[in-house]
């Protein structure tokens, strides 16, 4: 199975994606994810990475397409995978496709998720990541058992830069400007599946298998 998870920032991709790459037994490439690694073992990727993702803005298309295929030629990618945050542009979609000829294989579908910009911004503020794992909680939604502190790992939980109000609506309005038109670049493609994300965590799940399954 290979999928891109496409959505506005907040929209809940990296907690879909935990349950789809589950589900289909495929590795969860998110570009914001390998962004953070590198800025946080400040490799020169991620000190040219930081200055853009501070800013909400995007990070180089040049760079990002790079880094992708470099993933992507990796062996766990062979049979599936699952694009969390990529593509972001129409220019990473058209380098996609050119990675995805050359080892003639196709996309099986696009799964984009709905959210109104209110309640992105509402579950944005009050998300806290964990420090040495990468797990994510909400303060409101999806609580770890012991404030502060992740269920899984034990490691500390802390709020993204990128979290702050000015920043997230720096990112929606990058997403609409930039990312919006991959929506009917996919639909034209006949790969689009449009998912409301409104419901509680896992609410959504069973829509989106029951609609990969029936395009299978
Ligand atoms: P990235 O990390 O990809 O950020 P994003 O796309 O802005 O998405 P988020 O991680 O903020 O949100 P999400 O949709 O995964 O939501 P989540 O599941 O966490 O990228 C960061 C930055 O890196 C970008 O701004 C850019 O600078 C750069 N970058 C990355 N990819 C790039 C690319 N291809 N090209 C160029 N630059 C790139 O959910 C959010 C919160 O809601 C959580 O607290 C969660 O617990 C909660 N939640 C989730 N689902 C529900 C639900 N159903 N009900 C209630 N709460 C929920």
């Amino acid at each position: 199975m290979r999928l891109i998870l496409l959505g506005a920032p907040g929209s809940g991709k990296g907690t879909m994606a935990a349950d789809l790459v589950k589900e289909y037994q495929i590795p969860h490439i998110s570009t914001g994810d390998i962004f953070r690694l590198n800025i946080k073992n400040k490799t020169p990727l991620g000190l040219e990475a930081d200055t853009y993702i501070q800013q909400g803005a995007l990070v180089p298309d040049s760079v990002t397409i790079a880094m992708v295929a470099d993933r992507l030629a990796q062996p766990d990618c062979k049979t599936g995978f699952l694009l969390d945050g990529f593509p972001r542009t129409v220019e990473q979609a058209e380098a996609l496709k050119v990675m995805l000829s050359a080892c003639k294989c196709k996309m099986d579908a696009v799964v984009e998720l709905e959210l109104s910009d209110e309640e992105i911004i509402g579950r944005l503020t009050t998300r806290r990541v964990c420090s040495s794992c990468g797990k994510t909680y909400n303060l409101d939604s999806n609580r770890p058992l012991q404030d502060g502190i992740c269920d899984a790992c034990g490691g500390a939980l802390y709020q993204r830069d990128d979290d702050k109000p000015d920043t997230i609506r720096q990112r929606l309005a990058n997403y609409n400007r930039q990312t919006m038109p991959l929506s009917d670049y996919y639909k034209n493609q006949n790969l689009l599946v449009r998912i409301n994300n409104e419901g509680e965590v896992g609410s959504s799940l069973p829509a989106v298998l029951a609609a990969l399954r029936s395009r299978a």
